[in-house]
C-alpha cells in the first residue's frame, strides 16, 4: 500500500479568492490556470499495520492528516500512515506549494489505498485539500467550477511560457486560507463577482484565436482586481513588496518597446511574466540586468498530477 505521485504546481489566469462554502471549498467564481513544468512537488504515501503512529516529513502535518483520514475512511482502512514530501521550488512565497502539494498527495494516496477514481472524482477530493489543488490534476490549461476541474487545452496547445521572478522567499503572514475568509468585507468583492462571467468569456476567445494580446490583458485585470480585494478587504492583505511594484513598471515600459508581457502575482510578492515562446529569450535578458532579483523560474505549460 505505497505509492509516490507528481504534481505541477499552477498559476492562475482568472484568480480563485473567496469560497462560498468554506468547508467544502467551493469557490464563489470559476477560474482558469496553466500547470508549471518548473515547479513541482513529489510525494510518497504508505499505508501499514507495522506503524505505530501516523509520520509526515516535509511539510506542515494539520492539513495533511486531515486530507488522509478523509480518504482512508472512502477507503475503508484504518492502517496508520507515512506521508514523504518534497517541492523542488520556495514554499510559501506565493508559489501555490498547496495546489502541487494537494494534488500529489491526492493522487499518490488513492494509489496507495487502490481507490479506483475518475479524474473528476480526484478533482474534487483535491479541492477538498485545497481549493487551488484541484487544477494540477488535470493536464495543461484548467478551468475549475463548481465542485471539479477539467482540462480547456492539452500542455501542448499554445506554447506560453511563465517565467517566475523571485523577489522574496519568506513564509507569508497571513496564509491564503485565512485571507480567503475575510473577502466579503471588500466593499469591492460584489464588482468583482460581476466581473468575472465577462472576463472567462474573453479568456476562452483568446485561446480559441490563440490571440496573446487579449490573454494578457484579461490576466493582469483579474490579477488587479483581485489584489484590490485584498488590500481593502478587513483586515487588509499587501502580499507586493517594492520590486514587485519595480517589476510591474519595468513591464509596461518593456510592453511600449514592443515585447508582448504581462504580469500575474498569487498571495506572496513573487511576479509571474506571461509570454509566448518566441519572446521568452527576450525577455530572460531583460531580467537577467534587473537588479533586486533573486530568482527566475521559467515554466512552459505541464501536464496535470501523476503516479510515478
Ligand atoms: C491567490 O487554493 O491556496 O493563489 O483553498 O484555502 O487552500 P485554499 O486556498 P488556495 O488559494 C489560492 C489563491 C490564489 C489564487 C488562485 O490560485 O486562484
Amino acid at each position: 500500500m505505497k505509492a509516490t505521485a507528481k504534481a505541477p504546481a499552477n498559476i492562475a489566469f482568472i484568480k480563485y479568492w473567496g469560497k462560498k462554502d468554506v468547508a467544502l471549498r467551493i469557490p464563489y467564481n470559476p477560474s482558469i490556470s496553466m500547470n508549471l513544468s518548473a515547479c513541482t512537488t513529489t510525494t510518497t504515501v504508505e499505508f501499514s499495520n507495522k506503524f505505530s503512529k501516523d509520520e509526515v516529513f516535509g511539510v506542515e502535518p494539520t492539513r495533511v492528516i486531515e486530507h488522509i483520514n478523509r480518504m482512508r475512511k472512502l477507503a475503508g482502512v484504518t492502517s496508520h500512515v507515512r506521508v514523504e514530501t518534497t517541492n523542488n521550488f520556495p514554499s510559501s512565497a506565493g508559489i501555490a506549494s498547496s495546489a502541487s502539494g494537494f494534488a500529489a498527495l491526492t493522487i499518490a494516496t488513492a494509489g496507495a489505498l487502490g481507490l479506483s477514481c475518475s479524474e473528476k472524482e480526484l478533482t474534487a477530493l483535491a479541492r477538498l485539500g485545497s481549493g487551488s489543488a484541484c487544477r494540477s490534476i488535470p493536464d495543461g490549461f484548467v478551468k475549475w467550477d463548481g465542485e471539479f476541474a477539467y482540462s480547456l487545452y492539452p500542455s501542448d496547445y499554445w506554447d506560453l511560457r511563465d517565467i517566475i521572478v523571485v523577489v522574496g522567499k519568506t513564509a507569508k503572514k497571513v496564509s491564503s486560507s485565512e485571507g480567503h475568509e475575510a473577502v466579503e468585507t471588500s466593499p469591492y468583492f460584489k464588482n468583482r463577482l460581476e466581473a468575472i462571467p465577462e472576463r472567462i468569456r474573453k479568456i476562452e476567445a483568446a485561446f480559441q484565436e490563440k490571440n496573446f494580446q487579449a490573454l494578457g490583458e484579461v490576466i493582469e485585470e483579474d490579477c488587479l482586481d483581485m489584489h484590490r480585494v485584498m488590500q481593502t478587504q478587513v483586515p487588509p492583505l499587501y502580499y507586493w513588496n517594492d520590486m514587485t511594484k519595480n517589476i510591474m513598471d519595468a513591464v509596461k515600459g518593456w510592453r511600449n518597446d514592443g515585447l508582448p508581457v504581462y504580469f500575474t502575482i498569487d498571495a506572496g510578492p513573487n511576479i509571474h511574466l506571461l509570454c509566448e515562446g518566441k519572446d521568452e529569450q527576450r525577455l530572460l535578458e531583460k531580467l537577467q540586468g534587473f537588479p533586486g532579483i533573486e530568482e527566475v523560474i521559467p515554466n512552459k505549460p505541464a501536464e496535470g498530477a501523476r503516479l510515478i
